[in-house]
């Protein structure tokens, strides 16, 4: 959500019943009871703004902020306040009310009490997601932001669904380049020009270990944001399911996060246990409508020692389940009889009029024959058999090319209608992308 979003959100109640605007600019006159929202941060800290709105307050904050409303709202009411806060921090305090005072405290510009209120809440509550993210939000202002950094990651381990923690992250993120480059690149020029304002999503990147010939941070965040680019051009959209088959470490689904505002269904599916783990524990931990399964199918390259064979495995979805497919380079590792069960069970699990986006390494007459054959031959110097080449004789599963008539009446035999041939560069020519890629939707 951008800032300008943000504040737009519902004017909140202030304490003596009038509407005000939270986020806007102008300060509060000094004869009036400010508002005593806590709970989101801006992009630049102000001591005396109230940052925004939050949905409703726990009916003890809202006791507290009536009692500050009964009281005359001078500077002298304010140091009364002040000098109470020893006796209201009383032992036993509840949590809730403990939140509410904070927040006073904070509207009324007075920071040093409202972090004593917060610490309190959160020392003896440590899962109040409230108490530590209002603590986060007060250690932002102080400008402290990796404590304040820390804390909002806390809030969300506590509650995951916590909207204003989230957006604090990511106001922090983007006001803090060192600390937003831990999520979206080493490198800080990278991560601030990659990284939109309004990132509806931080997410930790895939680790070094996980990532296929050392992919930079940057190609991750390339490569995924064009495949993006490619489905939504093909009709994703935010309410669509869709079915990634091979999603690897997850470049496509955190591409769609920080991207779009997907509400749909994502299933991504792999047959690598590790690169499924990551990505269940780090996105669809946050985020319910993504999930990820395992599928233990033997690949020669990838998973060698798999249970189930590629070419009669069921995907384990009812039929119709999805709107849409992709496959981003993995038919340029499979054999056409796995290819060709892929094609039949994607049928399966699609909607009529559902469309599959995949990539391949195609071999035409004008590639074998014409200008582009030396890069053919350098590419994909081995032939397996009349319709098939390779590029590695060690590896056959590295790189594998299907001749492009072939593979299109696998297509139109599995029951689908090809929408779309874009040829890529692998073999020379213009295209915009490497490999090829074909768009089929089944009848
Ligand atoms: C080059 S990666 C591409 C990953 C992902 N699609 C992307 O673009 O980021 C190829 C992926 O295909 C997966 N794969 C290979 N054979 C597969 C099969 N038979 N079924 C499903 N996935 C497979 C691999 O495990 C690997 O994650």
């Amino acid at each position: 959500m951008s800032n300008s979003q943000r504040a737009a959100k519902p004017a909140c109640e202030d304490a003596a019943g009038s509407s005000a605007q939270t986020t806007g600019g102008s300060q509060p006159a000094s004869t009036e009871v400010p508002t005593v929202q806590v709970g989101a941060v801006g992009p630049k800290p102000d001591p005396r703004r109230v940052p925004a709105a939050r949905d409703s307050q726990p009916d003890g904050a809202n006791a507290v902020t009536e009692q500050v409303a009964m009281v005359e709202p001078s500077r002298q009411a304010t140091h009364g306040l002040v000098e109470l806060l020893p006796d209201l921090l009383a032992p036993g305090m509840p949590t809730e009310l403990l939140v509410g005072l904070g927040e006073v405290y904070y509207g009324l510009g007075e920071q040093r009490c409202a972090q004593r209120c917060f610490e309190r809440a959160s020392t003896q509550s440590p899962n109040n997601a409230d108490a530590v993210n209002n603590l986060g939000v007060v250690r932002f202002s102080a400008d402290d932001p990796d404590m304040a950094e820390q804390l909002f990651l806390q809030a969300l381990r506590c509650q995951p669904d916590h909207e204003q923690a989230r957006n604090n992250l990511l106001d922090l993120h983007a006001a803090v380049p060192r600390l937003m480059a831990r999520y979206w690149g080493q490198d800080v020029a990278t991560a601030k020009r990659i990284v939109p304002s309004d990132a509806s999503v931080s997410i930790a990147l895939p680790p070094p270990e996980l990532r296929f010939m050392n992919e930079t941070d940057d190609s991750f965040h390339e490569i995924g944001a064009r495949n993006l680019e490619t489905l939504r051009y093909h009709g994703l959209s935010g309410a669509t399911r869709l079915l990634d088959v091979g999603s690897g470490y997850g470049r496509l689904p955190i591409a769609m996060l920080r991207g779009m505002d997907f509400h749909g269904r994502y299933v991504g599916m792999d047959i690598l246990p590790r690169h499924v783990r990551w990505c269940r524990d780090n996105i669809a931990a946050r985020h319910e409508h993504l999930e990820f399964h395992h599928m233990d199918v033997r690949n020669g390259r990838y998973n060698p020692a798999g249970r189930f064979h590629a070419d009669s495995y069921h995907f384990p979805f009812a039929e119709r389940s999805f709107d849409m497919s992709c496959l981003f380079s993995v038919f340029t590792h499979m054999y056409e009889h796995d290819i060709e069960n892929y094609l039949n069970e994607l049928h399966r699990v699609l909607m009529p009029g559902g469309t599959v986006v995949a990539t391949f390494f195609l071999l035409t007459p004008q590639r074998l024959g014409g200008t582009e054959a030396d890069a053919v031959a350098r590419t994909m110097g081995y032939e397996l058999n009349e319709n098939t080449r390779y590029r590695d004789p060690n590896d056959k599963l590295h790189a594998i090319g299907y001749d492009m008539n072939f593979m299109t009446h696998l297509i139109e035999t599995a029951g689908f209608a090809l929408s779309d041939v874009v040829l890529g560069h692998w073999a020379g020519g213009s295209g915009d992308t490497y490999q090829d890629r074909l768009v089929f939707s089944k009848h």
